[in-house]
């Protein structure tokens, strides 16, 4: 199979890079990544001789039918993807995350290539604390920020590419993920990297937000289980059953780092700030056998606070402009 990566070189994007290449051999990999300020080819060094890198904008009609052309199929991970970044300038949100979506599936439409689109459950809106439901395939879309509208707006193209046009394609739809190589402008890792160059962590608002966590490798699998079995046209929710709140992921963070846990900070809360996300992900795991791995956040959050103990060099010089983005948002 010879596939299309877009955004492989970020977060999520590199660790399904790293973890194909090492787990299916029979599988040709190309990476399509814009290398904005979350994209890295350090978070490929580990196999950059065995795949191929191209650096350019999935917006690039051009770009984009010429790689599609010579593929059997494209995984989007490439998006605009921090909820606060949005809030200050939505249009890079609008341009890759809408703009992008739509230049992809002309192309994989053309030639009638496999599609799979990497969404969040973002796109359901939040949930009350106390709401007994959660969010499920036929929860309606009601975002709530600029980049969970531009991702909503990105899976309805998608839908609407797959009724009109027959585009074989699949969504789904996933949790907040942790992991090795996530920016340091996210919650998790500008914690860990706060406390290992001395910052005080900072928490917004209250606290009392909860984000239902899955580790990386955990949505990625599921992520190829969906190419692999989904039913094209379907919705498949990703989430691992990891409900925290954010006092609670902090406490632990300084736990694990041997620092007192009330030794953190409280900022301004985030604008519009959505208040709990909860996934039912149970129609993935009854039709396509999936269920998550690392099913003890302490000992996932531990691995990765290692990683970024061990892996200064990949964070290191961005973390001052970081934090001055941060202090000038007053967060
Ligand atoms: P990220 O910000 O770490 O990485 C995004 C990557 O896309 C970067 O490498 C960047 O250079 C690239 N990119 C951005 N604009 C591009 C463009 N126009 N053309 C080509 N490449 C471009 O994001 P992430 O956290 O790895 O998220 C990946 C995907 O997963 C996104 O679609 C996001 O909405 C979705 N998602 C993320 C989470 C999460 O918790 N991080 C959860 C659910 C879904
Ligand atoms: O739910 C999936 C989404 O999860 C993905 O679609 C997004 O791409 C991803 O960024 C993430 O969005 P969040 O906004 O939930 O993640 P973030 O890491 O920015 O924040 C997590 C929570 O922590 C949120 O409630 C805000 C809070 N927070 C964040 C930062 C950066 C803090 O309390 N302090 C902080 O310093």
């Amino acid at each position: 199979m010879r596939i299309v990566v877009t955004g492989g070189a970020g977060f999520i994007g590199s660790n399904f890079v790293t973890a194909t290449v090492r787990d299916r051999p029979d599988v040709e990999v190309t990476v399509l990544d814009a290398l904005t300020y979350a994209g890295s080819r350090k978070s490929l060094s580990a196999v950059e001789d065995r795949i191929r890198f191209v650096q350019g904008d999935i917006a690039n009609a051009a770009l984009a039918d010429q790689l599609v052309a010579n593929s059997d199929m494209v995984v989007n991970f490439a998006a605009e993807s921090h909820n606060d970044n949005s809030l200050v300038d939505p249009w890079p949100f609008v341009q890759t995350n809408i703009v992008g979506t739509y230049t992809l599936l002309q192309s994989v439409r053309r030639h009638g290539v496999r599609y799979h689109h990497v969404s969040t459950d973002e796109v359901y809106g939040d949930l009350e604390l106390d709401d007994p439901k959660k969010f499920t395939e036929q929860t309606p879309y009601n975002p709530s920020s600029p980049y969970s509208s531009t991702k909503a707006a990105s899976d309805m193209l998608v839908r609407a590419w797959i009724r009109s046009f027959g585009v074989q394609a699949t969504l789904s739809n996933c949790s907040n993920n942790y992991g090795p190589r996530q920016h340091i402008e996210k919650f998790i890792p500008r914690q860990i990297t706060n406390i290992l160059t001395g910052v005080r962590p900072k928490l917004y608002g209250g606290g009392t937000n909860v984000r239902d966590w899955i580790h990386v490798d955990d949505h990625n699998a599921a992520v190829w289980r969906i190419i692999e079995s989904g039913q094209i046209g379907r919705t498949y929710l990703i989430g691992a059953n990891g409900e925290l709140d954010n006092l609670s992921v902090i406490r632990i963070i300084l736990e694990l780092m041997g620092r007192d846990p009330e030794d953190f900070d409280y900022v301004a809360d985030r604008v519009g700030h959505d208040l709990r996300y909860a996934i039912d992900s149970s129609s993935l795991s009854g039709e396509l056998g999936w269920y998550p791995r690392y099913t003890n956040f302490r000992e996932g959050l531990q691995a990765t606070i290692d990683w970024y103990h061990n892996n200064r060099g990949w964070w290191e010089n961005e973390k001052d402009a970081v934090e001055a983005r941060y202090q000038a948002q007053g967060a």
